[in-house]
Formats: structure tokens, sequence, C-alpha cells
């Protein structure tokens, strides 16, 4: 019989990439999909040629009854009803794209190209909760992969470059509004040939008038980048930064937590995809042959991209990767620091790899 799945979060950012490629992959003819919501509850919702009664996602008896949860409404829904359902004794299964359960001891994040053996064995274990990785982290483990299986990596010191889309549909919408409102005050002096300083001095005067729209990142996005997301920690890290490690360490299953992952995230002004910038400490002196074959065989999406400034360009940028599955790495070379530092840059598609298709593929696991 069909698993009754109850998807919650279908129409937020996450929701609609990872219901888009449930119809891809034709998921849907192996579920019986429940539509939720904590909103839009009683109304008719017309999808893949039928009408679904959207049901409300705040009611326990509903969700009690179903056999797998999958959400992207966020973390203070998973918060407020996850628990109530443990209390209730559900038996049900909880997939869930936001990080609050993500490092408890009874969850295990999913990334199947690289943690299959232990999402398969944690089911047969028992598991119940299953959560999608920080999507630099998945990001991360997607393109080095293989350089972790070998046990290579003696540390990594990372920088990102993490799209508007990263912090929601609403940040897109105001990285979009700040170029437009930038565009129509300077539209006039390119034109009249106006000097280049004088745009420059009134693009940055303009980010600063009262009515910039800036009610979200609080400063402009739009020609600017800000070296900093999430909360701040009290070691001097972002939350984010945080992640890189800790997630790491509970994806691959390393118990003593040791692998040493830092650096600094930054959001920058493109829209869709993060890029990464690594500097890797290997364990031994290796040569970029053999490491581009370690790379490249770890999974079949991710790609070695030349070295040099045409490849760069044109395969290993955002708009390049947005809206498909391929983890592009490139600018593999030795750096002259010494002959066990690695320099490697990747981007993938923070909406598929980082948020949406790990959540998708263990729902195919337990059906
Ligand atoms: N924390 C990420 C970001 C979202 O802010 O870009 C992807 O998990």
């Amino acid at each position: 019989m069909k698993k009754l799945v109850g998807i919650v979060g279908w129409r937020g950012i996450v929701g609609s990439v990872l219901v888009k490629r449930m119809c891809e992959e034709n998921d849907f003819d192996k579920i019986n999909p429940i539509f939720l919501s904590t909103s839009q509850f009683g109304k008719k919702y017309f999808f893949l040629n039928k009408y679904y009664l959207i049901e409300n996602a705040y009611n326990i008896d509903i969700l009690m009854s179903l056999d797998i949860i999958i959400t992207c409404q966020g973390s203070d829904y998973t918060n407020e009803i996850f628990f109530k359902l443990v209390s209730c004794n559900w038996k049900g299964y909880w997939i869930d794209a936001s990080s609050n359960l993500r490092m408890n001891n009874n969850s295990i994040i999913v990334l199947d190209p690289i943690n299959k053996k232990f999402i398969k064995e944690s089911i047969e274990n028992g598991i119940k909760v299953f959560v999608g990785g920080n999507c630099t982290v998945s990001l991360m483990l997607m393109a080095l992969g293989g350089l972790f299986k070998e046990n290579l990596i003696d540390w990594i010191s990372v920088s990102t470059y993490q799209a508007a889309s990263g912090s929601g549909a609403k940040s897109v919408l105001e990285l979009l509004s700040q170029m437009n409102y930038l565009t129509k005050y300077i539209k006039k002096d390119i034109k009249n040939n106006f000097s280049i300083l004088d745009i420059m001095h009134k693009f940055i005067f303009l980010t600063k008038k009262k009515n910039f729209p800036k009610k979200n990142f609080t400063v402009s996005l739009a020609g600017n980048v800000i070296p900093w997301i999430d909360q701040e920690m009290s070691n001097g890290q972002s939350k984010e930064e945080w992640k890189m490690k800790s997630e790491t360490n509970k994806i691959l299953n390393i118990k003593d937590n040791n692998i040493c992952i830092d650096g600094i995230c930054v959001r920058i002004s493109s829209l869709r995809s993060h890029s990464q910038s690594f500097t890797i400490r290997l364990k031994k002196d290796i040569s970029i042959s053999s490491i581009k074959e370690i790379i490249k065989n770890q999974n079949q999406w991710v790609k070695i991209v030349s070295n040099d400034y045409n490849s760069s360009k044109i395969k290993l940028t955002p708009i390049s990767v947005s809206e498909t599955l391929n983890i592009p790495i490139g600018r593999i070379r030795k750096l002259n620091i010494g002959k066990k530092y690695l320099s490697a840059f990747t981007v993938g598609d923070q909406l598929l790899w980082g948020a949406s298709e790990p959540l998708r593929r263990v729902l195919n696991f337990l059906i």
C-alpha cells in the first residue's frame, strides 16, 4: 500500500523546488500525498490533474494518521509540532529541511551520495528523524566527498559566497527591489555620460537613503557583500560557520568530531547557488591528477572544471549551475604555501543539493 505522506511548507522557496523535483522524478506516483498548510487549510489545491483538500498543518489528529511527514515550513513549525507528535507516540518518519533537529542524537543528517550506508543502517536501527544538512556543508561534501572518503583532509579553511535566496524569498525580492531602485536613479546619469566617480558616489548615497528598500538585510546587498550569516556564537563565529565542522562530522559519522573546518560565511548578491573557496591542508603530498581522479569518482554530479579563465567563468559560476544538480569544482591547484596545500572553488544550487534533493531521496528510501 502507498504511504500517506504529509507535505508541509510546499509553497515556500525550498518546498516549491522539492515538489518540482518530485514531479520530475515521478515520486508522486509512489505515495498518497496530503498537502498541509499553516494558513491555507480548507481550500482546494489542483495538482497533477486532481483536487486536494488542503489540511491544517497544526491538526495533531491528522498528522498522527500520516506515515511520513516532510516539512519545509521552518524551525518554528518543527519546534511546535514535532515534540507534540513524539509525546503522542507517533510512529511515523519525520523528514525536515529546517535546522533545529539536525544535531539531536536521534536524527540523521541526510546526504546520500556521501552517507547512504549510514542512512540505510539508521533506518534499519529504527531512526525516524531525517534532516537535510546546511546548504554550504552539503555542497562542500558533494564537491570534496572523494577527499574525505580517502581520509586525505587534515583541515579546510573556507570562504563562502552565499546567494540571496539562501535567506529566503523575501531576501531575493529585496535584492531585486534594491537593484531596481538604484537603476531608476542612475539610468539617466549613465545615458548622459556623467563622470564614473559621480555615478559611484550617487550609488552609495542612494543605498543610505531612508526609503531605500532594506527591511530584511538592513543594508544594501546590491553592490555589496555582507560578511556575516546567521546568529552570533560566543566564540566569534557566526552560526553558519559553526555548522561547517559540527555538521560535517555528523554527516560523516565521525564520533570524535575531529575533522576541522572553519572559515568565513558571506552573503553576496547572486540570486541562486552558493559558491565556496577552499584552502585545504592535505595529510600527504599527492599529485593534482590523482586528486582530480579521487574527486570525480566519488559521485556522478561532481564535475572537474579546468583551471583556466574561460572554463572558470563559463562553468564555475552561480548562473551556470543554477537549476541543475551539477557540482562543478575548479581552481584546483597546489598553493605556493607548500605541497600539501590545495586550493579549490566550487558552486552548487543550494536549493537542490543544499536543501530539497537529499530530502526527496531519503523519502524514496523510506517508501
Ligand atoms: N543558511 C543558508 C543561507 C541557507 O543562509 O544561505 C541554506 O541552508
